[in-house]
């Protein structure tokens, strides 16, 4: 066996995924050595509760609830704890002693990322972070190394499983999203509280994440616009599937010029229709993608598990064997880009399309009535579909005209004017409902 100057590395938390990379850490240390050219020693594993069942087994004597102590000493810290404190101080105190720091939390990155980073780059040390987006998933490096000679366009990514889960059932066996949510719990993918995952908190994480490191600009949590799948409705996965489409959670992170000619980035989550013919229509089950429109690359598409104890540890271990060949190069870690420092546009700059389904009054000069609210906001009409109601839907009293359905798609639009338009549609007598507003992204 090779002789190599052995690192020490220290790990905070031993949950699904920090249990896992204890183990397999152990049992592939050798290898992991080889690749890393350097030894990887772990030192210590620091838990809340020393008695703890976990997924996979840790020597006893490993284990401490003195994570400050541990982290003395370390060359690599670990930090797989969750939560932002005392993650962020235990953090900062690791990189201030020269350590690098791997770490899967992305509520921290979201939330504290700018001051960890210059933490890192103040001491020359390196954050590493490929496990706080889509688990296992290979994104983050492919961003910051392999596509940094490109200019990203736009990022699409379902990162969220459990909302993913839901949908494709809703989808392909015609649930409920109460019954979709169900059987996401059931089946685990789900938590107790499933707020996190079905509001697009998680994802909204995510996306500020992935929008800081494609674009080299801080985009702060609070600026990703965000809507959950709660307001998903069966008919509307039901008619999106009718028309052609398939509704997914999407994290998107684009480059764009607004209406007054402004470059900036928008962040955003919501629900949105998406192609059949899309790769992401493809993305089945609590599975993640992102996929990437790069300038000079084209599209690219990056899949696989988002979740899950042993496949995030996967990442967590190629973080850690990127953070071992740095210290056997030496000199200091790469610093996160942010030299673009590109305006964040608010929502109502955006530009997409959308699908509005409305019930309105069957009778002459209602499409006309409803293709002028249209053009006096200046939204411009794509494609409209009408279907009569087998029976008559009363609307006002003493309003016994019959009602039709029209689904309207349009060109693009800006959010604002599309807002505008939706306003006008709801106070307008031609129309009894605005049943749904969907944006239609990804064609
Ligand atoms: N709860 C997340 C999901 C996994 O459902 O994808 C952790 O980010």
């Amino acid at each position: 066996m090779i002789e190599y100057r052995n690192l020490r590395v220290a790990l905070l938390g031993a949950g699904s995924v920090g249990a896992q990379v204890a183990s397999l850490l152990i049992e592939h240390g050798e290898e992991l050595a080889n690749r890393a050219g350097a030894g990887l020693e772990l030192v210590g594993v620091a838990v809340r509760d020393i008695a703890a069942p976990r997924t996979a087994e840790i020597p006893r004597e490993l284990l401490t609830t003195d994570a400050e102590s541990l982290i003395l000493g370390a060359d690599i810290v670990i930090e797989l704890m969750g939560g932002l404190e005392p993650a962020r101080t235990l953090i900062l105190q690791a990189l201030n002693s020269g350590a690098d720091v791997i770490t899967g939390n992305k509520a921290l990155l979201a939330t504290h990322g700018p001051e960890l980073f210059e933490a890192a780059e103040q001491v020359g040390a390196q954050l590493y972070y490929e496990a706080a987006v889509a688990g296992a998933i290979p994104i983050i490096r492919p961003l910051r190394d392999s596509i940094a000679g490109d200019r990203i366009k736009r990022i699409l990514g379902i990162v969220n499983g459990t909302t993913n889960f839901i949908l494709d059932r809703m989808d392909t066996d015609g649930d409920s999203l109460e019954e979709a949510l169900a059987t996401a719990t059931t089946l685990g993918y789900a938590e107790a509280d499933p707020t996190a995952d079905i509001e697009g908190f998680d994802a909204a994480q995510k996306t500020a994440i992935l929008a800081s490191l494609a674009f080299h600009t801080t985009v702060p949590l609070d600026a990703v616009y965000r809507e959950g799948i709660t307001t998903v409705t069966a008919e509307q996965v039901d008619s999106a599937r009718k028309a052609g489409y398939v509704v997914k959670l999407l994290a998107i992170c684009e480059r764009l010029t607004d209406a007054e000619g402004v470059e900036g980035v928008s962040a955003r989550v919501y629900p949105a229709l998406v192609p059949r013919s899309h790769p992401l229509a493809a993305v089945h089950g609590a599975k993640n993608a992102v996929f990437i429109e790069a300038e000079a690359a084209g599209d690219l598409m990056f899949y696989g598990a988002g979740a899950g104890g042993i496949e995030t540890a996967s990442a967590v271990l190629g973080d850690l064997v990127s953070a071992a060949r740095r210290h056997v190069i030496g000199g200091p870690g790469v610093a996160e880009s942010t030299h673009a420092n590109l305006p964040i546009l608010p929502m109502s700059r955006v530009i997409t399309r959308y699908q509005i389904t409305l019930s309105v009054v069957d009778q002459p000069g209602v499409l006309a009535a409803i293709a002028t609210l249209f053009s006096a906001h200046g939204v411009s009409v794509e494609t409209l579909s009408q279907s009569v109601l087998a029976q008559s839907v009363k609307g006002r009293p003493g309003d016994t005209a019959p009602s039709a359905t029209l689904v309207i798609g349009t060109h693009e639009a800006s959010e604002a004017d599309l807002a505008a338009t939706v306003t006008a549609l709801e106070t307008s007598h031609v129309v009894r409902s605005v049943t749904s507003v969907l944006r239609v992204e990804g064609s």
